[in-house]
């Protein structure tokens, strides 16, 4: 008999039916809402995504218009603009008694479990690297990382050109366990569903700041993971979105 595919296994061995006892029907604490910061700092606090005057933005137009373009104008983005994109794809707007995130995009459960990390290339006001964004107080963490980020990252996306010519690349980093802790391993699905959400958000949100963004899910998990300091298992990458300021 033909062993069946690991995708079909997974998608039957994560069915409602077949799930285990979450870790929250069994008594065990949540996970924080967060992973700490403990980069080599000092925070920087973003503008507040409302100071940005982006004046009004017709949701038809911007839907419409919406590529995946990967070629970017060499003009930075604003400190505003980056402010307003990390709103629109991972702000919290409320933490709830639960405890949870609610944000512009919706999560399974309002589990929210993506850190945002940022490779910035050509942001005014911010050194080139790696930053995390600290979505609960609305800040940017520096990341330590090894000399030249950009060209590492973009070999652990396969060479992928839109990453050095981007302005600044998304990279959406799933924290397993705060998904696991409700849904168990069909959590997984649910990881993989929510950062559609997440990059549409930055597609539209490219958009209405004169820029385009381009998904990116053709990464070398374990090169990404290894340049990311994840161990690619309970904290991995999941899928990059790149922008950018439209060519002239
Ligand atoms: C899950 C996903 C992964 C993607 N990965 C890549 C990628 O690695 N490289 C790339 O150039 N485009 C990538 N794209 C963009 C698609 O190629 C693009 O959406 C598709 O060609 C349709 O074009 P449109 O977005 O302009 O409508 C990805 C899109 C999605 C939704």
């Amino acid at each position: 008999m033909q062993t069946k595919s690991i995708g079909r296994q997974f998608m039957q061995a994560t069915r409602v039916s077949r799930l285990e006892p979450s870790e929250q029907s069994r008594g065990l604490p949540q996970p924080p809402l967060e992973l700490p910061y403990d980069g080599p700092g000092p925070r920087i606090d973003l503008p507040r995504p409302g100071a940005l005057p982006l004046g009004r933005v017709d949701l038809i137009d911007v839907i419409n218009a919406r590529r995946s373009r990967r070629h970017y104008s060499p003009d930075p983005i604003s400190l505003e603009e980056l402010s307003f994109l990390l709103w629109c794809t991972q702000g919290v707007e409320e933490i709830t008694s639960r405890p949870a995130t609610l944000r512009p995009v919706p999560s399974a459960g309002a589990r929210h479990a993506f850190e945002t990390l940022l490779l910035v290339n050509r942001v005014a006001g911010l050194e080139p690297g790696l930053y995390r964004f600290i979505a609960t107080t609305h800040q940017l963490g520096p990341l330590q990382t090894a000399p030249d980020p950009t060209g590492r990252l973009t070999a652990a996306c396969r060479r992928q050109q839109m990453v050095p010519a981007s302005a600044v690349t998304f990279i959406w980093v799933a924290v397993l366990a705060r998904m696991r802790w409700r849904y168990g391993e069909r959590g997984y699905r649910y990881l993989l569903l929510d950062a559609g959400h997440v990059c549409q958000n930055l597609y539209l949100a490219a958009e209405a700041i004169g820029g385009h963004a381009c998904a990116l899910g053709g990464f070398d998990d374990e090169a990404l993971n290894r340049e990311l300091g994840l161990d690619g298992e309970e904290l991995f990458a999941v899928y990059l979105g790149a922008l950018g300021k439209r060519l002239p």
